[in-house]
């Protein structure tokens, strides 16, 4: 299939790349020049796992390319995405005026039959409004389908979430694009399932939020734990095994951040009151959240008192494991924390630490994980990377001049890390 993907972002550039893969040849579209001349040169602008080479491999064999102009990529291909950020606005709502621009840029280009795919996340209706809005700005009266294609990839596992999905939704007014869809995605073997666009963006938001309530209800029930000694990990595995639970997000932690699910949470809460629904358990999954952020500066004040003078050592930068994206990240949110309570930080990240340098100035960048804790007060894991779990806790234990440390992704056991001598605190255990 010829495809273009408008907006080379996590998602863009993620479904654009795969697709090339499977063989199809997809032109990626992005406004910014620099960004399109650092892919044509083979670098990507995000670390992704397995992303790189396999745009280098597809850009080599010339299934993939990148330009700047909308309307080449939209009269070389018959599919065009849209996947261009849907940022929040100040009241939670969602700025759709990117979506918008690039309804009317595709409207002034199409000459011919077109399937437009919103990929963005969407509130519901707005598959309706892009339909309005081509119509309206199109000189030719080209005929087009509108589809809603919401992507459930996750940031840092991207290329194998996209190669092996769960599942793909297409949601469409008519039965015309169906086929074209399903050929798109027939190489990715998942199962599809076809319906009104309403339903699809409803699908996503519904995912997401549902998502963000399995992590706030384990947060809620650490601190249960915690005022019952119990322990959390313990619980989560034991309604985890019940399949209709499931085990996966129901990790205990600082709280949930990211691009997505505080977005989105604001957004179909926002969307549900502008539609007549008052989506009060969503906003308790939002109290839930912010909370647990409070709750684990208490741990800290608790335990070091005052927080002027302190030199505390923070592990984690980034929202969650295997990525550099710091946006929304609560790791990132902690560390203002800190520093507006007069701590001084020592900070490492494996990958995020280029990216967090422009949000938090004035704290330590230490290139190796076992130097953060020299000369601290205490130590905190803000994110759940894999490699904290390698940290030399002997040499960490040396460098404090206490060995206290406030585990926010509960990555160690705590009656081993008693056993070594440690003051360790972590959620819900
Ligand atoms: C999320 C969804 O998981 C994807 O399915 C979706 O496509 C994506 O949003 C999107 O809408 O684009 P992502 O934001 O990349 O993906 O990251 P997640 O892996 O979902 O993690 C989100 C946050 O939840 C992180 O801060 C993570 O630390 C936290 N989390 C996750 C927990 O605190 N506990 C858990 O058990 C799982």
């Amino acid at each position: 299939m010829k495809i273009s993907i408008i907006g080379t972002g996590y998602v863009g550039l993620v479904t654009g790349t795969c697709f090339a893969e499977v063989g199809h040849h997809v032109i990626c579209v992005d406004n910014n020049e620099d960004k399109v001349k650092m892919l044509r040169a083979g670098g990507i602008p995000i670390y992704e796992p397995g992303l790189e080479d396999m745009v280098r491999k597809n850009v080599a064999a010339g299934r993939l390319t990148f330009t700047t102009s909308t309307a080449e990529g939209v009269q070389k291909s018959d599919v065009i995405f849209i996947a261009v950020p849907t940022p929040p606005q100040p009241d939670g709502s969602v700025d759709l005026s990117y979506i918008e621009k690039v309804a009317r840029d595709i409207a002034a280009a199409i000459t011919s039959y077109k399937i437009v795919v919103d990929k963005s996340t969407v509130p519901v209706k707005t598959g309706e409004k892009v339909a309005e809005t081509i119509k309206r700005y199109c000189p030719a009266k080209a005929e087009f389908d509108v589809v809603s294609n919401p992507e459930f990839l996750r940031e840092g596992f991207a290329v194998g979430d996209l190669m092996k999905p769960d599942r793909i939704v297409i949601g469409t007014r008519s039965q015309r694009p169906v086929a074209a869809m399903k050929e798109i995605y027939q190489p990715f073997q998942a199962p599809i399932i076809v319906t009104d666009i309403n339903s699809a963006e409803l699908i996503k938001h519904a995912a997401n939020s549902f998502l963000a309530l399995k992590i706030s209800y384990i947060n809620a029930i650490a601190n249960v734990c915690e005022a019952a000694g119990a322990n959390v990990q313990e619980v989560a595995n034991g309604i985890g095994l019940d399949d209709r639970i499931g085990r996966r997000f129901l990790n205990a932690g600082i709280g949930f951040g990211g691009s997505c699910f505080p977005k989105d949470l604001s957004a179909f809460i926002k969307i549900a009151e502008q539609i007549g629904y008052d989506f009060k358990l969503l906003k308790e999954v939002q109290n839930i959240n912010a909370n647990q952020m409070e709750r684990f500066v208490k741990k800290i004040t608790d335990t070091l008192w005052v927080l002027k003078d302190k030199k505390i050592g923070v592990l984690g930068l980034a929202f969650k494991q295997n990525t550099d994206d710091v946006r929304s990240s609560p790791a990132i949110d902690l560390c203002h924390r800190l520093l507006k309570d007069g701590a001084s930080l020592r900070v490492h990240d494996p990958k995020a630490m280029e990216k967090a340098k422009s949000l938090l100035p004035g704290v330590t960048y230490v290139e190796d994980m076992n130097e953060v804790a020299q000369g601290c007060d205490a130590l905190v894991i803000a994110t759940e990377w894999d490699e904290f779990k390698q940290l030399d806790l002997d040499r960490a234990k040396k460098g404090l001049t206490h060995p206290i440390l406030f585990d926010g992704r509960n990555l160690f056991d705590p009656a081993e890390m008693e056993k070594r001598g440690w003051i360790y605190k972590s959620i819900g255990r």
